[in-house]
C-alpha cells in the first residue's frame, strides 16, 4: 500500500489536469512532465518541499518537472539534462505552453558561506583540543570534549566548520535532497559549506533521528555529510541519545511506521561537549566537589557505554590559563589548519577511489575490513596496540576506531605506513573516555 498523501503537492497536477480537460493548455505537452506546486485561492503557486528530488526522480522517468517559480533554482541541480519550468502562476504556465510568455530556466545557485565563519585564531591555549579538533575534521572522527563550564568547549565546536573542506558535487546534492525534503533550503540556494547541526538538549527522539505525521528527516539526517554538535551532551533524554546509535553505526536512519518505513542517509561526524560534573568542576585544580565523586559518576553516568564505545576521540579540555588569556601565544588561524585537513581528506579520498570502496570515504566511515588492511601497523605498532588493548580491556569497536584514528594521523603526516607514534596518539585519545566508563 503506497504511503498516505501528506502536504499539498498535488493542488497545482490537479489543476493544470482540469485545465487540460478544458482545452486552457495543451493535455500531450503535459504528458513530458511530473508536476508539483501548491496552489494559492488568487492562482498563484507557492513553493513545496522537496523539488530537488522530484526533479531527479522525474529526469529518472525521462521527464521534464513543472514546480513553483520558489522552488525552480533547488530543482535546477538536477543537471541541464532536465527540462525545468518555475511559473510564478497559472497564467504564466498557460501562457508558457501558448506561446505568447516562454518562462526560462531557473538557474542553479550556490550560496558561498565561507566567509564570516568563525576562526580558530580566537582561541587563547587549549592546543590538545584544537589538536584533537584538527584530528576529527581530518578523518570526520566522532569527538567528546568534557571541561568545566567557561574553558571553550562550545567555542571550540562552532569553529569545525571553518576547518572541514567543502561539499564536493555529489556530496552537496545529497545533503540538499534532504534539506529539501525537510523544506529548509531557503530561497533554494544551495551552499557548499558542509552541514552543521546543534539542537538544543530538549531535542526529542523524533526530533533527532526523525518522524512526526510527516515523516520528515531528523537532525541526523540534516546533518549528514556534516557534523551534528550536543552541547550539554549529559542533558538530552536517554531515548534520544540512544536513538543515535544505529545511525552511528550504519551511516543511515530507518524510520518505522505501522504501514511503511522511510530511510534517510545519515553520515555524520558526531561532535559533543560535556562538563565532567554537574557543579562542572570536578577534577579541576585545588576543587572539591561538594557532592563528593557521585557527583561525577552520576552525571556522567547519563551517557551509556555503547555510546561512548562510538566516540573515537575524547579530550579534557582543561580552564584556560590565566597567562594564556592575558598574554596568548598567537593562535593558528582556520585557514592553515584547513588546509592540512584537505590535504590528509585528499589523501583518503584517493587510497579509497584506488582499492574501490567509494568516492569520499573518510577513514572514520570505511568498511572494517578494509581499515585493517589501510591501517595495519609497524611491528612497533602492533605490541603497543596489542598491549594496550590488554590493558584496557578494549572492545572490537573501539580496536578499529583506534587503527581508524591512526590512520587519520598518519595522513596527516603524509605517512603511507601507521607507525608507533600514531597509535600512541590515537589511543591517548580513546583514555579519557575509558575513565568515564570506569566512573559510570
Ligand atoms: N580558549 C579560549 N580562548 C578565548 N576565549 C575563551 C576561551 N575559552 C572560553 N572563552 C571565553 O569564554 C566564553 C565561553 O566559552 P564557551 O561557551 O566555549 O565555554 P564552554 O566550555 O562551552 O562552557 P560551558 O561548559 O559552560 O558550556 C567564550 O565566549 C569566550 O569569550
Ligand atoms: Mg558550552
Amino acid at each position: 500500500m503506497p504511503p498516505p498523501k501528506e502536504g499539498s503537492h498535488y493542488d497545482l497536477p490537479i489543476a493544470l489536469g482540469l485545465m487540460a480537460a478544458i482545452g486552457a493548455v495543451p493535455g500531450d505537452a503535459l504528458d513530458e512532465f511530473v508536476v508539483l506546486g501548491e496552489l494559492s485561492l488568487d492562482g498563484t503557486i507557492a513553493p513545496v518541499a522537496g523539488a530537488l528530488p522530484a526533479a531527479i526522480g522525474a529526469n529518472a522517468l525521462g521527464k521534464g518537472l513543472i514546480c513553483p517559480h520558489e522552488s525552480g533554482p533547488e530543482a535546477a541541480w538536477a543537471g541541464e539534462a532536465v527540462d525545468i519550468l518555475a511559473p510564478r502562476s497559472l497564467i504564466a504556465i498557460a501562457n508558457h505552453f501558448r506561446g505568447t510568455q516562454v518562462l526560462s530556466r531557473p538557474e542553479a545557485r550556490v550560496q558561498s558561506l565561507a566567509s564570516g565563519l568563525p576562526d580558530m585564531a580566537d582561541i587563547k591555549g587549549q592546543e590538545t583540543a584544537r589538536r584533537a579538533l584538527e584530528v576529527a575534521a581530518a578523518g570526520s572522527h566522532n569527538l567528546l570534549m568534557v571541561g568545566p563550564p567557561g574553558s571553550g568547549k562550545s567555542m571550540l565546536a562552532q569553529r569545525l566548520p571553518s576547518i572541514l573542506p567543502t561539499l564536493s558535487t555529489r556530496e552537496l546534492l545529497e545533503v540538499s535532497m534532504v534539506a529539501s525534503l525537510a523544506g529548509e533550503l531557503a530561497g533554494g540556494k544551495l551552499s557548499d559549506r558542509r552541514p552543521f547541526r546543534a539542537p538544543h538538549h530538549s531535542a526529542s527522539m523524533a526530533a533527532m533521528i526523525g518522524g512526526g505525521m510527516r515523516v520528515r528527516p531528523g537532525e541526523v539526517s540534516l546533518a549528514h555529510n556534516g557534523v551534528l554538535f550536543l552541547d550539554e551532551f549529559p542533558e538530552f533524554t536517554p531515548q534520544a541519545l540512544d536513538s543515535l546509535r544505529q545511525p552511528l553505526e550504519t551511516g543511515e536512519c530507518v524510520i518505522a511506521r505501522a504501514n511503511h518505513r522511510v530511510s534517510y542517509p545519515a553520515r555524520i561526524q558526531l561532535v559533543a561537549a560535556m562538563n565532567p560534573c554537574r557543579c562542572g568542576m570536578a577534577g579541576e585544580p585545588g576543587h572539591r566537589c561538594a557532592r563528593g565523586p557521585r557527583c561525577q559518576s552520576d552525571y556522567q553516568a547519563r551517557i551509556s557505554g555503547p555510546l561512548l564505545d562510538r566516540i573515537d576521540i575524547r579530550v579534557d579540555v582543561p580552564a584556560v590559563s590565566a597567562s594564556d588569556l592575558i598574554r596568548p601565544a598567537k593562535s593558528e588561524p582556520s585557514a592553515a589548519i584547513a588546509a592540512r585537513v584537505a590535504a590528509a581528506r585528499a589523501m583518503q579520498a584517493e587510497r579509497y577511489e584506488r582499492l574501490a570502496a567509494g568516492p569520499a570515504l573518510t577513514n572514520a566511515h570505511c568498511a572494517t575490513a578494509l581499515i585493517e588492511e589501510v591501517a595495519g601497523p609497524d611491528r612497533a605498532g602492533l605490541v603497543l596496540l596489542r598491549d594496550a588493548s590488554k590493558k584496557f580491556g578494549f572492545s572490537a569497536r573501539a580496536y578499529h576506531r583506534v587503527l581508524r584514528v591512526a590512520r587519520t594521523l598518519a595522513d596527516l603526516d603524509g605517512a603511507e605506513k601507521v607507525g608507533r607514534l600514531h597509535l600512541a596518539e590515537a589511543i591517548s585519545y580513546r583514555m579519557p573516555g575509558e575513565r568515564l566508563l570506569q566512573a559510570a
